[in-house]
């Protein structure tokens, strides 16, 4: 995974955040999880009427990867459109760490002046996570 085209990820999280439902928050996010076998699993956020019902963009990625049968993300691409970029919520970040100790995270915001990028870890933004079984 040392060869990965990191731009080609954040063009199809783009493409996949164009595809977010968020009449509520109008915040619209797009996901893309790579695993280790270089498998891409793309995700948006989807809100609810109801809304607790909402799914984040990043939780849709990991279960398109779970249903693919695949269970190793070495990367996670994040897209709004803000600046700083958004990262993941408190409750993405466990469900990241379900299947990964640490995780190249990549958070793009595309914004009216272009785009900023930042990269950070898992283990950095979710130290000491919670593990039922240590
Ligand atoms: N959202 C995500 O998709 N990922 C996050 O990590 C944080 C928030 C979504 C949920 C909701 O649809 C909208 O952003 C505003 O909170």
């Amino acid at each position: 995974m040392s060869d990965v085209d990191i731009d080609a990820l954040v063009k199809r999280a783009r493409d996949v955040r164009a595809n977010a439902y968020a009449p509520y928050s109008n915040f619209k996010v797009g996901a893309v999880i790579v695993t280790q076998s270089g498998q891409l699993f793309v995700g948006c956020n989807v809100e609810n009427a109801s809304y607790g019902g909402a799914i984040c963009a990043e939780r849709s990625a990991i279960l398109q990867m779970v249903a693919a049968g695949e269970s190793e993300p070495v990367i996670c691409v994040v897209i709004t459109e803000t600046d700083p970029p958004a990262s993941p919520c408190g409750m993405c970040r466990q469900v990241l760490a379900e299947f990964a100790t640490d995780m190249r995270i990549v958070l793009v915001g595309d914004t009216k002046k272009g785009e900023v990028r930042r990269e950070t870890t898992l283990a950095h933004l979710l130290p000491d996570a919670f593990r039922l079984h240590v």
